[in-house]
């Protein structure tokens, strides 16, 4: 029988708005990681906060991980984008290439990491 993934709560699905992210730090595989939560067209996804590139957070260099269009997310550092619902690159860089996804739980009002790959939440 296999085991229930663990759930981590992150907050409520009505604070993760359409088109923006929220950051959460966790331990992953055992380190220490950060994950863009973010939510595009009304569905919830989670990727580790590193670019395909170079191993730069998404939002290094402005605070924002969604593109100005906000179709597309988008590394401040040289610019890469990323199909949100999937987190590929459709870029030239590193056309093809994927942000690494972490699973998302979002039911009865709240939204939440649930990766087995996830031992906690950090402060
Ligand atoms: S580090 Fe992200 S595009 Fe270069």
């Amino acid at each position: 029988m296999s085991q229930a993934c663990p759930r981590f709560p992150v907050c409520p699905s009505e604070a993760l708005l359409d088109g923006q992210h929220i950051k959460v730090k966790i331990k992953y595989e055992g380190r220490d990681e950060e994950c863009l939560l973010v939510r595009f067209k009304d569905t919830a996804y989670a990727y580790i906060n590193r670019c395909v590139h170079m191993p730069r957070p998404l939002d290094c260099e402005q605070n924002m991980v969604f593109d100005e269009s906000g179709k597309y997310l988008r590394c401040s550092m040289h610019g890469i984008v990323y199909i949100p619902e999937t987190g590929t690159s459709v870029s030239a860089m590193c056309e093809g290439e994927k942000l690494r996804a972490v699973a998302v739980y979002e039911d009865n009002g709240e939204v939440g990491l649930a990766d087995f790959r996830i031992s906690a939440i950090r402060d």
